[in-house]
């Protein structure tokens, strides 16, 4: 095990209690091999989860999926994370929850909603989640969540085929009283990877965007927040993947195995944790699997002499293997390590005939 000087406590926690949903979106980030409803944890087991997460340190709990919307316990999941006194936030697409439901989520203690937008043009919407009417069903479920005053965030997921439509996006979300927005490109891993072709945009639709989204700023200052999050075939740094690896946040499956980002199922040299086994505190202090790429000793040279290191932690494990073929280089995306990533190679291949889209199965 990598000695570790200095571990920080956790602050947040990403449950996502279901790999089941509803969508079938080509770039969703959950693995490739989806855990099945036999294999998810119990309520009981989420409830233990939530509070020793509480007492290690986490704040914050993200219940994600798959679709949270999926699981017959939602409430009651959201209820047992309150009582750990955790904020808890919820990661919907909208889909499947009703006016009622929403009263009780509100009444058991939801705290934050992050919504889902596929695209604003309808068609559009329905060629991402291949299920027909779901814009209109978010933007249903988006007027209930405004007019019970829960504060919310669209996560406004971008690529080629609707990054025209960015200034339509951002102005959506203000119209629905959104907090903050999240422009979040796709991340090309897992199904995204098997999409690519289809969903990597053109040079000239990143420029745009970056512009689009300066001027946007500048609107919605103090009035609604945006975050951005460039694609990576396009930059030349690396971003601080998962806010470094064990540093801030931990991932659990539906299963219970936890991770220390949503893709490391890819990293198969690592034994994963799992709750079954051990607690969640030795698990995060102790566990090989979190200490692998803690602090710099891991990093290859040109990393360790960087004066980045600590501004990106070496960057994203997962696109280094996915790549690179070693999680343990450095980023593919940095220029400085690698000025010819073939991740560049990747993205003049872009320019090829457009494949039909894959859809990720329902589970
Ligand atoms: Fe695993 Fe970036 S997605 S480290």
């Amino acid at each position: 095990m990598t000695p570790t000087p200095h571990i920080p406590a956790p602050q947040v926690l990403l449950a996502e209690v279901t790999h089941r949903c509803p969508l079938q979106c080509p770039y969703c980030s959950n693995p490739t091999e989806l855990i099945r409803k036999e294999s998810e944890i119990s309520t009981e087991a989420w409830a233990r989860i939530f509070q020793e997460a509480a007492d290690i340190g986490v704040l914050q709990v993200s219940i994600s999926g798959g679709e949270p919307a999926a699981r017959r316990d939602l409430i009651a999941l959201v209820d047992a994370a309150r009582k750990a006194d955790l904020y808890v936030n919820l990661i919907t697409s909208g889909i499947g929850l009703t006016e009622r439901k929403l009263d009780e989520l509100q009444e058991a203690g939801c705290d934050h909603i992050q919504l889902s937008l596929q695209d604003v043009d309808a068609d559009g919407a329905e060629i991402i989640s291949n299920l027909k009417g779901s814009l209109e069903r978010k933007l249903a479920f988006a007027r209930w969540v405004g007019a019970r005053d829960i504060p919310l965030t669209i996560n406004a997921v971008m690529h080629r085929l609707n990054l025209d439509r960015l200034p339509e996006t951002i102005q959506l979300a203000a119209d629905l009283g959104a907090r903050r927005i999240e422009i979040a490109n796709v991340q090309y891993h897992g199904w995204a990877e098997a999409n690519k072709q289809v969903l990597m945009p053109t040079l000239e639709q990143v420029r745009r965007t970056n512009a689009e989204v300066q001027a946007a700023r500048a609107q919605y200052d103090g009035t609604m927040l945006i975050d951005y999050v460039p694609v990576d075939y396009f930059a030349e740094f690396p971003k601080a993947c998962m806010n470094g690896w064990g540093r801030v946040a931990l991932v659990i499956a539906p299963d219970g195995t936890v991770l220390p980002c949503h893709n490391a199922s890819t990293l198969t040299h690592l034994r994963l944790p799992s709750i079954h086994d051990t607690s969640l505190r030795d698990i995060w202090y102790e566990s090989d699997a979190f200490n692998a790429y803690r602090g710099d000793l891991w990093m290859p040279e040109i990393c360790q002499d960087c004066d980045r290191k600590f501004v990106d932690f070496g960057g994203c494990r997962c696109q280094a293997l996915a790549i690179l073929g070693d999680a343990s280089q450095a980023d593919p995306v940095c220029s400085k390590a690698h000025p010819d990533s073939p991740m560049r190679v990747g993205l003049i291949a872009t320019s090829e005939p457009i494949n039909p889209i894959i859809y990720r199965p329902n589970s």
